[in-house]
């Protein structure tokens, strides 16, 4: 007996892009009323102006899905023709069930649907496995979303976390394509460094408008690892893609923090002429959302176009990381 097997190996790149920005947007001087901070600190150590905080009728899943629908659009693709969801978040408030069956079925997808962890690096894990799929021909379109509402498992008082951490989704259809939209992945982690970020039943935080245990982050931990062993990750990615620094258009590393991504930027000795996102300074570090969030800021403020060459890296608690060369997709509308 033989098990067959897709046979018809093919390229895979992202087919359209959609997002959902949460509609409260929350300054520096308001998180410093309870924050024993201030607007210049934040400003001067991350780069952060502003953050949006989901509202009580924006839970994880609507914002999932609301990205979808754009993603979606974008891709000119239907929900029927959808063979799998991946949505990477930490933040979905269940360990079971999972969120990616519930944005599966409100979008009338009833493929294969599950949710990964892998932290701020989640996104570009998830395209590494749809584009995986969509190559080796075993699923011909794959919906990945990355998702957070890490407003709602923050401490505000926390001088290290409040006021970074944010809400938002990002979602891209990923499917055929005549030439590679996505490189090979570089990625990789380090379990010694687990206790860096965390977010463990016995942190309640201890305030009453926190319901989950909240994040908790050796912030200059990460600081000190970052710039450098992410540089090496982006060498290997486009050593991975052949492809070389100064053909890149786009630098879309994870929006942690703005003096990483400037450092970082240096450390891989990014020409001038490369257009570097910074959506943190909006949008704050959405975590696994955060890549195709800064992705769409670009794209929309004409700082790259769709079809543009683009160096994506992630990471974050694990510790986890993961980087690939990609071409930019489309927006809808
Ligand atoms: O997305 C997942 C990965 N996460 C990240 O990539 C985050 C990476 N880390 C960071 O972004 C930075 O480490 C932070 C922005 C979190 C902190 O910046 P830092 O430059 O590492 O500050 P620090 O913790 O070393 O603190 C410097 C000073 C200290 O005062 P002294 O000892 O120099 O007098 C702190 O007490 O700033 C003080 N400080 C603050 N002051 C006002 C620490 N936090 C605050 C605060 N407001 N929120």
């Amino acid at each position: 007996m033989t098990i067959q097997q897709p046979t018809d190996l093919t390229h895979a790149a992202m087919l359209g892009l959609g997002v959902h920005r949460p509609e409260r947007l929350v300054t520096n001087d308001e998180i410093c009323e309870v924050l024993d901070s201030t607007d210049e600190w934040i400003q001067t150590r991350s780069g952060i102006r502003t953050r949006r905080f989901a509202s009580e009728d924006e839970t994880l899943i609507g914002m999932s899905i609301s990205a979808a629908e754009k993603a979606l659009a974008a891709a000119g693709v239907g929900a029927e023709e959808v063979g799998c969801v991946i949505v990477a978040t930490s933040t979905h408030p269940e360990h079971t069930p999972a969120s990616a069956p519930q944005v599966a079925t409100a979008l009338g997808i009833t493929a294969a649907a599950f949710d990964i962890s892998a932290g701020c690096a989640g996104f570009c894990h998830a395209l590494n496995l749809a584009a995986s799929m969509v190559r080796s021909g075993a699923e011909k379109h794959v919906l990945v979303i990355g998702v957070e509402q890490l407003s709602r498992f923050m401490d505000p008082t926390d001088r290290g976390t409040a006021f970074i951490f944010a809400d938002g989704a990002g979602a891209v259809v990923v499917g055929p394509s005549e030439s590679a939209g996505i490189g090979p992945t570089a990625w990789g982690s380090d379990g010694s460094q687990a206790h860096v970020i965390t977010q463990t039943p016995s942190c309640l935080g201890g305030h009453s408008e926190v319901d989950h245990p909240v994040v908790q982050m050796e912030g200059t931990a990460v600081f000190r690892w970052a710039p450098f062993a992410m540089a090496e990750v982006a060498h290997e990615a486009l050593r991975l893609a052949g492809v070389s620094v100064d053909e890149l258009d786009a630098f879309i590393p994870h929006q942690a923090n703005l003096r990483i991504t400037q450092t970082l930027a240096r450390n891989i000795k990014l020409p001038d002429t490369v257009a570097v996102a910074t959506d943190v300074i909006d949008s704050g570090n959405t975590s696994a959302a955060s890549v195709p969030l800064a992705m769409e800021a670009m794209l929309r403020q004409d700082e790259a176009s769709a079809g543009d060459t683009a160096l994506l890296i992630a990471f974050g608690a694990g510790l986890s990381y993961a980087g690939q060369v990609v071409t930019l997709p489309p927006l809808a509308g």
